[in-house]
C-alpha cells in the first residue's frame, strides 16, 4: 500500500511517500530563511508559502519515488494542532488529491505523529514506552499502550522547550529557529562552567513542566549584563540554559519510566534533535532502552504523517471529508475516531 504523508502546520511542507509503512522518498522545503528575517514564523507568509510549496513537492516526490499519483492508495495529512493557516493548506490539497482521485483520506494528529515517530527507524520498539515530545510547539510526556491508547502524564503549563530555545536566542541576537545555534553555541562551550539558572516544577511525580520562569531569568541575566555581552558570556548563557532545559526534560522523563516500570524511551520533535539532551539521555542507557530519531525524522516532515497514516488505516481507521483543521491540542485525536468508525 503507497500512502503519501503530508505535513504543514507550520513553517515547513514536508511530502513523503509511505509503502507498506516504510519510507521511499522524503522531502522538505523550510521557510527558515524568510521568517529568520522577523524573528519567528509570521503565520501569513507561513501559509502562504506552504500554498506555493505544496504542489511542486508533492509531483516530485512522485518523481522520486518513481509513481504516478494514480498508484497512491491513500492520502495521510496532518489535521492540527498547528497554524491554523497552515494546516488548512495540507488538509484542503489532501481532500482535493483524495477526492480526485477517489482514495482514502486519513488524518492524522502531529503530537501523535511526532509521539510514534521512532517506531519509523526502530522498528524492535515495543509497546509499552514512555514517550516525550519536544518540538516549538509542544512538551508533552506520555506512556504509550498502543496505536491507539495514549495517556497524557504531562505537558508544558506554558511556553514548550523549543519555544524557550527560540525565544532566547532571539533575545541574544542569534536568529530564528534558535534550538540549533543554541545547542551549537553549549557545545562549544561545554568546558565552561555555564550560568546556573532555575529548573522548574521539580516536585516529586509532577510531570508538567514550565519553561517561562527559566526564560524570564535569562532574560533577566541578559539584561543585566547587556554592556559585557562577550562570546564568552553568550556561550556561558547558552551552555547554563542547556543544561537547565534538558536537566528537567531528562529527570522528569526518567522519574516517570521509573514509576510505571517501563524500561524503554522515546524522545522526538525539533528539540530531540539536541546534542546535549541526546547525551545526557545516553547516560541512562543501562537501565533503559533509548529511542531517538535521526535529527531529520525529529523536526517536522511527512514521513512521520505517512507512517502513522499507515499504521491507522491498518486499523480501520481513516476520516470523512467534512474532518476539520485544528489549531490546538484539545482535541482528541486517533482513539475517539477509531471508536467512532
Ligand atoms: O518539531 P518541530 O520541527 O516543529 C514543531 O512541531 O514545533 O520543532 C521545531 C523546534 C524549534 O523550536 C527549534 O528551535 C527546535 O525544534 N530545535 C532544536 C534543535 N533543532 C531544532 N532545539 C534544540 N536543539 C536543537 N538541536
Ligand atoms: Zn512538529
Amino acid at each position: 500500500m503507497i500512502l503519501l504523508g503530508i505535513e504543514s502546520s507550520c513553517d515547513e511542507t514536508g511530502v513523503a511517500v509511505v509503502r507498506d509503512g516504510k519510507v521511499l522518498v522524503d522531502l522538505v522545503s523550510s521557510q527558515v530563511d524568510v521568517h529568520t528575517e522577523y524573528g519567528g514564523v509570521v503565520p501569513e507568509f507561513a501559509s502562504r508559502m506552504q500554498l506555493e510549496a505544496i504542489g511542486p513537492l508533492t509531483d516530485r516526490a512522485c518523481r522520486d519515488a518513481g509513481i504516478r499519483l494514480s498508484q497512491i492508495d491513500g492520502i495521510a495529512v496532518t489535521s492540527g494542532p498547528g497554524l491554523i493557516g497552515s494546516v488548512l493548506v495540507g488538509m484542503n490539497f489532501a481532500k482535493g488529491l483524495a477526492y480526485s482521485l477517489d482514495k482514502p483520506l486519513i488524518a492524522v494528529d502531529h503530537v501523535r505523529a511526532h509521539l510514534f515517530s521512532p517506531l519509523i527507524e526502530h522498528g524492535g520498539l515495543a509497546f509499552p514506552y514512555i514517550g516525550l515530545v519536544v518540538s516549538g510547539g509542544h512538551t508533552e510526556l506520555y506512556t504509550v499502550k498502543s496505536m491507539t491508547d495514549v495517556l497524557l502524564e504531562g505537558k508544558t503549563i506554558d511556553d514548550a522547550a523549543g519555544e524557550a530555545y527560540d525565544k532566547v536566542a532571539g533575545a541574544l541576537g542569534l536568529g530564528y529557529p534558535g534550538g540549533p545555534v543554541m545547542d551549537r553555541l553549549a557545545a562549544q562551550g561545554a568546558e565552561r562552567r555555564g550560568v546556573k539558572f532555575p529548573m522548574a516544577m521539580m516536585r516529586r511525580g509532577n510531570y508538567d513542566f514550565s519553561f517561562s520562569g527559566l526564560k524570564t531569568a535569562v532574560m533577566r541575566y541578559i539584561k543585566e549584563h547587556s554592556s559585557g555581552l562577550t562570546h564568552g558570556t553568550v556561550s556561558s548563557i547558552a551552555v547554563g540554559f542547556q543544561d537547565a532545559v534538558t536537566g528537567v526534560l531528562v529527570k522528569k522523563t526518567i522519574a516517570l519510566a521509573r514509576q510505571r516500570r517501563i524500561r524503554r524511551i522515546a524522545v522526538s520533535g525539533g528539540v530531540a534533535a539536541n546534542t546535549g539532551l541526546r547525551k545526557m539521555l545516553a547516560a541512562y542507557r543501562d537501565e533503559f532502552e533509548m529511542y531517538i530519531p535521526s535529527s531529520r525524522l525529529c523536526t517536522d516532515n511527512g514521513s512521520m504523517i505517512g507512517f502513522l497514516g499507515y499504521r491507522l488505516f491498518e486499523l480501520g481507521i481513516q476520516s470523512d471529508m467534512d474532518t476539520d483543521a485544528y489549531a490546538n491540542n484539545t482535541h482528541v485525536p486517533q482513539r475517539a475516531r477509531a471508536a467512532a468508525s
